[in-house]
């Protein structure tokens, strides 16, 4: 049974976790919104002093839970890539700093490869292959997962990621930072048919529409023409639920139609978004349906946690993967080029 210690603080959220193979040990979570919230929005520089501040007692936080010392561990899982370089260089400074002392490997995670092994602390059985819909903040995308823990980007948004819409839109409507939950809670009082927003579609270059990808830029730049034409009171519940109701038939119909089509019987639905309650329902009606198995992962699985990092880690040290000590964090990185945070060699580090 592999064991390891997760840490992810690639934005705001300081979180750690100790996971065995697919079962959470213990786990613990600081919270930056209240930081956040009087400037609209995550602020780098605010989220790694936070990650500074709070690392440690997290740490010793779920140590003493679970009675492990360090170097009982198999393996020690930091967020290395995508996110905010200054933040992510607090967790893997940290994973890099137990890893010499204590001599255990180190395993720098990819963040999106993390909320997609979210998946299996919620069905510890599941197995590639299956598709993943992957609606973070700073990502969306449908991407075929295959046997031996690869990737296939199948689909994805041209411009924002539907986190990203969400918070813009939710700033535009006054209802402030983390926007995602705050048109998650108003939309329901809303009318969803109250105004008639466009979907956004991407051509192909030799014509027709690109069947998985998305756009929701447009989208965005509808509602904040509505937000400057309509009279005073805005209307901003069925703002928020118009706009909830598109981006929500948007993803609905791209990944059905993408599982049908790919022959892949099984959903996942990951990322911050998929905490959205409206999208959870309308893409389990619309997959059952069609007899697909949906798997969303709990509320707290969906937003940024250690837990899912730590299942990742577990799978990358059970195919031998490690990573070296000069590893660096980094803002960007694809899905497809996880390889290379990883040196080929077996299963301890080098010093
Ligand atoms: O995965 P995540 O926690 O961080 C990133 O990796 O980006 O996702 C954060 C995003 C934010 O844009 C937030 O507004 C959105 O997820 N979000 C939601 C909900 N909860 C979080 N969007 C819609 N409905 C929600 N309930
Ligand atoms: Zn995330």
């Amino acid at each position: 049974m592999t064991t390891v210690l997760a840490i992810e603080t690639s934005c705001d959220e300081t979180a750690v976790a100790i996971v065995r193979e697919r079962q959470v040990l213990a786990e613990a979570v600081a919270s930056q919104i209240p930081q956040h919230q009087a400037y609209g929005g995550v602020v780098p520089e605010i989220a790694s002093r936070q990650h500074l501040e709070a690392i440690n007692c997290l740490l010793q936080q779920v140590q003493q839970e679970t009675n492990l010392s360090w170097a009982q561990l198999d393996g020690i899982a930091a967020t290395c890539a995508p996110g905010l370089v200054g933040a992510l260089n607090i967790g893997l400074a940290a994973a890099k700093t137990l890893a010499v002392l204590y001599q255990r490997p180190l395993v720098g995670i990819h963040h999106l490869e993390g909320h997609i092994c979210s998946a299996y602390l919620a069905a510890p059985d599941l197995q590639p292959p299956f598709l993943c819909l992957l609606v973070s903040g700073g990502h969306t995308s449908l991407v075929a997962v295959q046997h031996g823990q690869t990737y296939e980007p199948l689909g994805q948004t041209h411009d924002d990621a539907v986190g990203e819409a969400f918070d813009k839109v939710a700033r535009l409507l006054g209802l402030g930072y983390p926007g995602g939950p705050a048109i998650d809670r108003l939309a329901p009082t809303g009318n969803p048919h109250a105004f008639a927003l466009p979907e956004g579609k991407i051509s192909l270059p030799g014509g027709g529409i690109h069947p998985y990808d998305m756009s929701f830029s447009g989208l965005k730049t509808a509602v904040r023409r509505l937000v400057e034409q309509l009279p005073a009171p805005l209307p901003i519940a069925d703002l928020a639920a118009s706009f909830q109701y598109t981006v929500i038939q948007a993803l609905t119909r791209r990944a059905i139609r993408c599982a049908v089509e790919q022959g892949l019987t099984t959903l996942v639905v990951a990322g911050g978004v998929a905490a959205n309650r409206e999208l959870r329902q309308t893409l389990t009606t619309a997959a059952q349906s069609q007899g697909i198995q949906v798997i969303i992962p709990p509320l707290k699985y969906c937003t940024d946690n250690a837990a899912m990092i730590g299942c990742a880690g577990v799978l990358r040290l059970k195919q031998g993967q490690v990573s070296p000590l000069t590893l660096t964090s980094r803002s960007r990185m694809a899905l497809t080029d996880i390889s290379t945070l990883y040196e080929n060699h077996s299963r301890t580090n080098s010093y």
